[in-house]
């Protein structure tokens, strides 16, 4: 039995209120015994428990189940059943292995640095109310199913912004419009990817991305990724279906990939024959340089499927996000949409498009990049004022989130020291969980510990109460190894 089965029995057990009233686990020792595996496997499993709010971990005492999942397992009737002996097809038993599911964020945080959530105060609630009224009231006069791709008026839309905002050329044909980035990959995934093929993965890199190719039997190829993004060099003897990268913002260590490697990276793409997936998923968010042209500008770019979002810019909720695919391929992207779920809603296509149209959207992007350089300044000030020369920042130029580094803290503290935050209100998040020794076992990349902080949902104030509490955590952490 490995980590990932007992993390995920646990997980199951706790959301079935197992746990009794005092909410207490066995110990790594016990449970390891009464399982027969070593107990740095159980260790492995309790930590990513409590990595994800399940339980907490205090030096010396057992497991408990945290208050807030108690709190929540008070109000719900139902929990999670197991899907342990359930009869699936070689996809379903793979999704056993893959993402860990939904769990609602704790509430009781003061302060959640969790990336990928937006403030709600940045919504452009007024504008985007309008255009739905507008779209809604036109929707009604034909109620029919619509192009798989998009409707044309989105992508028109679309194809002027990439054009003025991301030197994107393309036609309007190319582009198919998707609920999210996370449905373009799975397109990508199913039209390009089969089991026992490979596909190279950025090391540390986005786990959504991986999850969602590892789950067609394809293989990961994790190649490592400094300041400018993927070591392109590392590719010369690979040999891959499809490679995943992030190259105007490495996600999550915030690298730029430099020109050459961007050639590389192309002419590795088409000497194997294989498809380059661009996530460009905050390009809207460059505060230092002028943004960077995608690897889709480029000319030999022939292998390269763009992806966009507005997951980012105007919320998460809405699951819109946009190809632009090699014009060969459009017809397959489009039978895989229309399978899949025939099309993105219409409604809010249209509400998009007349934002795109009437330059709203350019114009709230303009002002969320300003409020949340406004917030990355807060933080990387707290957290100067805080730590001083102790902590290394990675990834200011650009996006909705940093990597702090804690070189005086080894890796081994970095699960206490994320207890410790969470003990305090302030949840913190491991940049050691997206490299990709978590699948492997290999011992941990990053030899200190490191934070992916994201901040586009918290506003100053909160920045620096966090950051407050994280350092009181830090101090706390190295008074009791002393
Ligand atoms: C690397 C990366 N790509 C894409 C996304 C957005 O995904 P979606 O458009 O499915 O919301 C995220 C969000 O966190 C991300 O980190």
């Amino acid at each position: 039995m490995g980590a990932r089965q007992i993390y995920e029995t646990l997980r199951d057990q706790i959301m079935a209120r197992v746990y009794g009233t005092d909410g207490l686990l066995p110990s790594s020792r016990a449970l390891a015994d009464e399982l027969g595996v070593s107990r740095s496997t159980v260790t492995v499993a309790y930590e990513q428990l409590a990595a994800e709010g399940f339980i907490e971990i205090r030096h010396g005492a057992r497991p408990r189940v945290a208050s807030a999942v108690v709190d929540r397992g008070r109000n719900r009737a139902t929990s999670r059943p197991s899907t342990r002996n359930a009869r699936l097809s070689k996809f379903g038993g793979r999704l056993r292995e893959g993402p860990p599911g939904w769990t609602e964020p704790p509430r009781a945080l003061v302060a959640n640095f969790r990336y990928g959530d937006l403030a709600p105060s940045d919504f452009p609630l007024l504008a985007w109310k309008k255009a739905m009224v507008a779209a809604m009231t036109r929707k009604v006069d034909r109620l029919a199913y619509a192009d798989p791709c998009g409707s044309l008026r989105l992508r028109s839309a679309l194809q002027g912004y990439l054009w003025r905002s991301r030197s994107v050329r393309c036609d309007v044909d190319q582009i198919v419009v998707v609920n999210g980035s996370q449905q373009g990959l799975d397109i990508c995934a199913r039209l390009i990817l089969d089991a026992g093929d490979r596909f190279v993965m950025e090391d540390p890199g986005y786990l959504m991305a991986r999850y969602t190719f590892a789950a067609t039997g394809a293989v990961a190829v994790p190649i490592p990724v400094d300041a400018d993004g993927l070591d392109t060099e590392r590719l010369a003897t690979v040999e891959a279906r499809l490679a995943y990268v992030t190259p105007s913002h490495q996600y999550p260590l915030g690298g730029v990939l430099p020109i050459g490697r961007r050639h590389q990276l192309l002419a590795w793409a088409r000497k194997c024959d294989a498809y380059v997936i661009e996530d460009d998923y905050d390009s809207e968010y460059r505060y230092d340089t002028k943004p960077v042209p995608p690897l889709h500008a480029l000319e030999d770019s022939d292998n390269v499927v763009y992806l966009g979002t507005v997951s980012k810019t105007l919320s998460p909720t809405l699951r819109i996000g946009y190809l632009v695919v090699p014009p060969g391929l459009r017809s397959m992207f489009a039978a895989a949409k229309q399978i899949m779920d025939r099309h993105t809603p219409l409604a809010e296509q249209d509400a998009l498009a007349s934002m795109l149209e009437s330059g709203t959207y350019d114009s709230h992007v303009k002002r969320v990049r300003r409020r949340n350089a406004e917030r990355q300044q807060a933080l990387l000030d707290a957290l100067g004022r805080r730590f001083g020369d102790r902590v290394r920042i990675d990834g200011t130029a650009a996006g909705l989130h940093i990597v702090a580094w804690f070189d005086d803290l080894p890796q081994e503290r970095e699960e206490a020291l994320i207890r410790m935050a969470w003990s305090k209100g302030v949840g913190v998040y491991p940049v050691s969980s997206l490299f990709d020794r978590l699948r492997t076992g290999r011992r941990p990349q990053p030899a200190t510990v490191g934070l992916v902080m994201g901040y586009a949902a918290l506003e100053p104030a909160l920045i620096e109460r966090g950051c407050k509490l994280l350092a009181q955590a830090v101090d706390e952490l190295a008074v009791r190894r002393e």
